[in-house]
């Protein structure tokens, strides 16, 4: 059986991987599973220079799912040079970086840092974060901002490039396409959606920042939508997140288009659940005579 996926020129040994901002940056998870068996690591969002975060509280658990308003803490890239890159060069699986910025340059200036670096499997571009120079409005809600930042990105490195859509637009279509024009490799789907909680005895919000995230379960049948109709819309390989507990949950994934898969808010609660996952796509390969992975890619029927 192979299990081997290709995103761009990079091999991941299986199809599943851990989603940025659930996995700290793979040093934290090491005495709970065994990193080297997973697909590859995704490391939390890295900007150019150390990040805060926002206050406390920045999660909250709602019916299903989570939110979160973390603020995109972080060392920065010389933070993350220096204290977790030693780490994570020495696993057999690769690393990859989910990068962002407050401008276009920024992004490229990270991708251009990461690029020199040597030794890195991917970027992945989160760009649901608002541009600064632009007025606030979100790269990945501009299909004009997002074109710009794959394309600034693509001059400044030759790493495989992974796109992280934003959930909030009306219809994925055109980012998915804008990306793919732009010379990105590959899509994630989907980063959370904007929402928010509130506590009713004391009247105030349950996170600090007042809206955030959604994430978890709840999410998951929105996400395999949006997969879905990315996968429509363009040629290069979707890895599929939002709401994974198992590994049918993930081949949901994998029918409706993507390649790959990443299990994010679940690694909170089961460290082991990525590994289970595999485990079970497996199996489930085994139990239907699947010999190849990625034949599972948008086996979808859907009656005529
Ligand atoms: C606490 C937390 C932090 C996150 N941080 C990031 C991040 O830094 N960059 C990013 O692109 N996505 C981030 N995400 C989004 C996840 O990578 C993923 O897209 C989302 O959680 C959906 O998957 P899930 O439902 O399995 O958690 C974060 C999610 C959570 C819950």
């Amino acid at each position: 059986m192979n299990l081997s996926v290709q995103i761009g020129n990079l091999t991941m040994p299986n199809p599943v991987t851990v989603a940025s901002g659930t996995f700290g940056y793979g040093v934290e998870y090491a005495r709970l599973l065994d990193l080297n068996q997973l697909g590859a690591v995704v490391v939390k969002g890295i900007r150019l220079n150390p990040v805060r975060g926002h206050p406390t509280p920045r999660t909250a658990e709602v019916t299903s799912g989570l939110l979160n308003a973390i603020g995109l803490q972080g060392p920065g890239v010389d933070g993350f040079i220096r204290k977790y890159w030693p780490f994570l060069k020495a696993l057999k699986v690769p690393t990859i970086v989910n990068i962002w910025g407050t401008t276009v340059e920024e992004y490229a200036e990270v991708a251009r840092r990461f690029d020199a670096l040597g030794g890195i499997g991917a970027l992945e571009l989160n760009v649901s974060c608002p541009n600064l120079k632009e007025g606030g409005a979100q790269f990945g809600t501009d299909v004009k901002l997002l074109s710009q930042v794959v394309a600034a990105c693509r001059q400044a490195t030759k790493l495989p490039l992974i796109t992280k859509l934003s959930p909030n637009v009306p219809n994925i279509a055109p980012y998915a396409k804008a990306a793919e024009a732009a010379g990105s490799d590959a899509l994630s789907v989907t980063n959370s959606f904007p929402a928010m909680a509130i506590d009713i005895e004391t009247r105030r919000p349950k996170l600090a920042n007042v809206t955030g995230g959604l994430t978890g379960p709840c999410i998951k049948p929105i996400a395999v939508k949006l997969v879905w109709e990315a996968a429509k819309a363009v040629k290069i390989p979707i890895i599929g997140m939002g709401g994974i507990q198992n590994a049918a949950d993930a081949i949901e994934f994998m029918m409706a288009g993507a390649t790959a898969v990443a299990v994010g808010t679940a690694n909170f609660y089961e460290p082991q659940t990525a590994l289970n996952v595999i485990a079970g796509i497996r199996e489930f390969m085994e139990r239907h005579g699947i010999s190849e992975a990625r034949q599972l890619t948008g086996s979808l029927q859907i009656a005529k």
